[in-house]
């Protein structure tokens, strides 16, 4: 059995953490031990969360951040070494949806999209990767989505992003398996968050009769997935897409 304190000591930043499946990973990493650092777009929910998690008896940063920022992210990455020794977890979670059938589809929409979810991917895991390679250890968790595997009507801005975290995560993972650094994505299936609330409820219905186990998964399914790849029991696991689905996408 793993150790309840298994990540004590260690320090995981979870972008966009403020809310939802982010907020539900922060928790769940503190109730492991793990300092929690949150950049989120959104300033006073990151606050919010950031107070909320130190209440598990671990600290806290909480940082007003574009995750596609580079210059702001390495600030954050700084600041986290400074405080906390390190950092041993990243949890690419901040995440965008702005749907719209491809013939309607806007350039803002497009850019917007692919700028958070893949750029934004992609400025964070640079700027913690020299930091673990340093350290010689690290792991690193992408929350990518089915959408990116299956494909969806009206999200193929949101499909292409999550589809290029996939295929991030494993050529990064082959870069740095040989530095102790692990690189993994998780896909959650429909999970009932703020960005699921929005899904008309005939959708709903309708995604619903599709998922074999019928219901929609909690934020707390995915928070569970990430604790098990950021932890010693998956020390041989890299490069994998877990979907976290209640089997949609079988
Ligand atoms: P949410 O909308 O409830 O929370 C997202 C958080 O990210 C918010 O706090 C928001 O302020 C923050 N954020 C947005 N843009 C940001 C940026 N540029 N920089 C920093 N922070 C930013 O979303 P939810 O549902 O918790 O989703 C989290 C992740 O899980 C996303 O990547 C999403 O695509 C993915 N996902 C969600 C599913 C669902 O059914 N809810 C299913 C599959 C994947």
């Amino acid at each position: 059995m793993p150790s309840e304190k298994e990540f004590a000591g260690k320090a995981a930043i979870v972008t966009g953490g403020g809310a939802g499946i982010g907020l539900a990973v922060a928790r769940r990493l503190a109730e492991c031990g793990a300092d929690v650092v949150i950049p989120d777009f959104n300033g006073p929910a990151a606050e919010a969360a950031a107070a909320q998690v130190r209440e598990l008896g671990v600290r806290t940063l909480a940082f007003q951040a574009d995750v596609a920022d580079p210059a702001r992210m390495d600030a954050v990455v700084k600041a986290t070494v400074e405080a906390f020794g390190g950092v041993h977890i990243l949890v690419n979670n901040a995440g965008i949806t702005r749907d719209n059938l491809l013939l309607r589809m806007a350039p803002e929409q497009w850019d917007a999209v692919i700028r958070t979810n893949l750029t934004g991917v992609y400025v964070a895991t640079h700027a913690v990767l020299w930091q673990m390679v340093k350290q010689r250890a690290g792991s690193i968790v992408s929350i990518a989505s089915v959408i990116g595997l299956m494909g969806n009507p009206g999200q193929a801005n949101y499909a292409a992003s999550k589809g290029g975290v996939i295929a991030f995560t494993k050529s990064v993972a082959r870069e740095v398996a040989s530095r102790g650094i692990r690189v993994n994505a998780i896909a959650p299936g429909y999970i009932a968050t703020a960005m699921t609330e929005r899904v008309p409820e005939e959708a709903r219905q309708a995604i619903l009769k599709d998922i074999p186990i019928p219901r929609m998964g909690t934020p707390e399914d995915v928070a569970a997935a990430v604790r098990f790849l950021c932890s010693g029991e998956a020390s041989y696991i890299t490069g994998v897409c877990l979907r976290v689905d209640g089997g949609l996408a079988i």
